[in-house]
């Protein structure tokens, strides 16, 4: 039996425990292991240049490094969803020629490693006869059916570590500090990240803002003696009129690439509240480096148990954490919806018990 890997999408910490893990776990079984460089394009390539023979020596001492041995993209010739909604069909060209790569490897399943778009494409690639297992991976934690991804924890770490540095240098000029991190379409590093690293402010996609009731907020601590305040702010984060801050519109070719709100906030809270005030933006350190030992064992545990949904044959099932065990789901309930932050939920309240400003109210 040989079985094939590849993960896609942005990286993730975690993406070399999963193959670890998937790969330690086939080897047990007498299995080969074919793993597909930069996403899904390795399958497209002739040759032996899109993939490498992957057993234990190859993964054994992989776990504790951040990005993935095998390389990504979020881009390409596989992208079947940009943004939230916008669906569409991967050439049925391109679906033809993955198909004979897989044919001519004698590859019986794929593993695919990989956050909504990345599924989505699996989810296709299975309606066209190849045998595919999802694993969930984002740093983001937006994906449904899962209740949390691997690399979520490496990510809101980072923010932890980040407003740890902030608070000392803010504190010290008596400034507002504007942090800015990922989360397009889900606020859930914002809020992890700044409930553990202590803001006073945090920004989400899911609760449009009004700069009025921000800048009160800051004004208020001021008035209470408070030298410093901390604002997280997610890059999908918005106004009321709903418009995203964005860098790049890469057209078909992938997502719009957000970024700048966090420099938009700051200058507004100067000009309203007078307080001097910076803006930083986390950007990708948040999601490269060491994966967290949480990160490491989810990882681990979601390689293992894609292997064992092959032997089982329970092909356009995606592994699944729920309620402290690893399953499985259908693909499609993965993608179907996202997974946002409830503005009524639990940990808004939470944060909300302990003054901590959406800058809705
Ligand atoms: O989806 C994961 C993510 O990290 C988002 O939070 C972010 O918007 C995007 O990827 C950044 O993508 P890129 O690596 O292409 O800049």
């Amino acid at each position: 039996m040989r079985i094939g890997i590849l993960n896609s999408g942005g990286d993730c910490p975690g993406l070399n425990a999963v193959i670890h893990g998937a790969v330690s776990t086939a080897a047990n079984l007498g299995w080969e292991v074919i793993g597909f460089l930069e996403g899904f394009e390795g399958l497209l390539k002739d040759g032996d240049e899109g993939h490498m023979v992957l057993d234990p020596n190859r993964t054994i001492g992989i776990m504790k490094l951040g990005g993935t041995i095998l390389g990504t993209t979020n881009k390409g010739n596989f992208v079947a969803k940009i943004g939230e909604n916008g669906v569409s069909q991967v050439p049925q060209v391109t679906v033809d020629q993955a198909k004979a790569n897989l044919k001519r490897l004698g590859i019986e399943a794929l593993i695919v490693v990989g956050g909504d778009g990345s599924l989505t494409t699996a989810l296709q690639l299975q309606d066209q006869g190849i045998n595919i297992i999802g694993v969930p991976k984002t740093i983001d934690n937006d994906l449904a059916a899962t209740a949390m991804t691997f690399g979520f924890d490496s990510a809101y770490s980072a923010v932890v570590d980040a407003l740890d540095r902030l608070h000392t240098t803010a504190e010290s000029h008596k400034r507002v500090m504007v942090l800015e991190v990922m989360g397009r379409h889900a606020g859930w590093i914002a809020l992890y990240g700044g409930m553990a690293g202590g803001a006073d402010a945090i920004l989400l996609p899911e609760i449009p803002f009004r700069m009025e009731h921000l800048a009160r907020f800051i004004k208020e601590r001021e008035s209470a003696n408070r030298r410093s305040s901390l604002v997280v702010v997610a890059e999908g984060a918005h106004w009321e009129t709903g418009e995203l801050v964005a860098k790049e519109d890469r057209g078909t070719k992938g997502q719009v690439l957000l970024g700048g709100i966090g420099d938009r906030v700051a200058k507004v809270i100067q000009e309203l509240t007078g307080k001097e005030t910076r803006a930083c933006t986390l950007g990708h350190l948040q999601r490269g480096g060491t994966p967290t030992a949480l990160d490491r064992i989810l990882g681990l545990r979601f390689g293992v148990k894609a292997v064992e949904l092959i032997q089982t044959k329970e092909y356009g099932h995606m592994v699944s954490y729920q309620q402290y065990h690893v399953g499985s789901v259908p693909i499609i309930e993965a993608v179907a919806k996202l997974r946002t932050v409830d503005p009524k939920g639990e940990m808004v309240k939470t944060a909300r018990a302990v003054g901590i400003c959406f800058g809705d109210c």
